[in-house]
């Protein structure tokens, strides 16, 4: 039988999203949105795309959740981007009524799915959805690291003119300023990137990194990036759909692991047909761990705000 993938806010990450699961013939899609007429119309614009594209997969839209009954997976993107000037956290609030509601339908018409969480504050928004679910913690999943070391390798490959397949990179912590771009664990080829660059260049990378989503923002003024987010989440979504195993940072709810309880923080898992399959324990240097710490605390403030609603 085909798969089916949910994917709930038609707007630029989800539209996006639809598209690279198309291109790639993942699965069939259905765009959800509470704005009438705007799913239903991506979806046709999406499905006519495929005889010139050449994929052939069913894409609709729908007000409502009844066409998304038995997704395997459902990408919650739906909820307000931030605007210049505004952090991650000033949507706390607004969002997480929209991820509680979208995450309470998509839980009664596919409870056997995967979550995959994109809205913003991230960690915070994977933490309602996990709550509003009651999923099994490998269920449940927030989309971050993948962006953020995508950013930090795209921001290497440029300053040493290499391709950017040969660099890796890994990102932590919570989807913030705090972030924990690992340096000692990033490199090209297997070449520490220590051995590549002055520190002066690697903090300078490092902050641009953080930065990276207030960048795109101040350059789009109306919204947030969504080329590159997209990408991320169906790299999970296709990770998990092949049973691929891929080994991604993403936000994870952890119990004990990094010294972090009940928490959904960034951290390296393995992504297969049962969704978080592994979660891998890297042994940190110290200064490493209190960044991580740090990165946490910021995204349990937020998430005790919550607890008070
Ligand atoms: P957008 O404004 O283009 O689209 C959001 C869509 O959600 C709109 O079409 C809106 O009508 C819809 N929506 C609002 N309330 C809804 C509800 N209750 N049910 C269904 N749909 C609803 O925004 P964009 O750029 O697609 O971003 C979406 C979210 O993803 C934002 O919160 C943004 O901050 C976040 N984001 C997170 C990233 C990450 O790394 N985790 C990366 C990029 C975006
Ligand atoms: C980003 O980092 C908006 O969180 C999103 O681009």
């Amino acid at each position: 039988m085909r798969k089916k993938v949910t994917v709930v806010g038609a707007g630029n990450v989800g539209a996006n999203c639809a598209l690279r699961i198309a291109d790639k013939e993942l699965a069939d899609v259905v765009l959800v949105d509470v704005v009438e007429g705007v799913p239903q119309g991506k979806g046709l614009d999406l499905l006519q795309s495929g005889p010139v594209q050449g994929y052939d997969v069913m894409l609709t839209g729908a007000n409502d959740y009844e066409p998304t009954a038995n997704s395997d997976i459902a990408i919650i993107t739906a909820g307000f981007p931030r605007k210049p000037g505004m952090s991650r956290d000033d949507l706390l609030l607004a969002n997480y009524d929209v991820v509680r509601m979208a995450t309470e339908q998509v839980a009664k018409h596919s409870p056997n799915c995967i979550l995959i969480v994109v809205t913003n504050p991230l960690d915070a928004m994977a933490q309602a959805a996990y709550w509003v679910s009651q999923f099994s913690k490998n269920r449940v999943i927030g989309m971050a690291g993948i962006l953020d070391s995508a950013r930090f390798r795209t921001f290497i490959a440029q300053e040493l003119n290499v391709s950017v397949e040969n660099v890796t990179a890994v990102v932590m912590g919570g989807h913030g300023d705090t972030m924990v771009p690992l340096v000692r664990l990033s490199g090209v080829s297997g070449i520490p990137l220590t051995e590549l660059m002055d520190q002066a260049t690697i903090d300078k990378i490092v902050t641009r990194t953080r930065n990276g989503g207030a960048e795109i923002v101040k350059y789009l003024k109306t919204g947030s990036a969504y080329y590159a987010p997209s990408a991320a989440a169906v790299e999970m979504a296709e990770s998990i759909l092949k049973d691929k195993k891929k080994v991604l940072p993403c936000a994870a709810y952890l119990e004990g692991e990094y010294g972090i309880n009940g928490l959904f923080v960034g951290v390296p898992v393995k992504l297969g047909a049962r969704g978080i399959e592994q979660i891998y324990e890297i042994k940190l240097k110290d200064e490493e761990q209190a960044m991580l710490k740090k990165s946490a605390d910021s995204v349990q403030e937020l998430v005790d705000v919550l607890k008070k609603k």
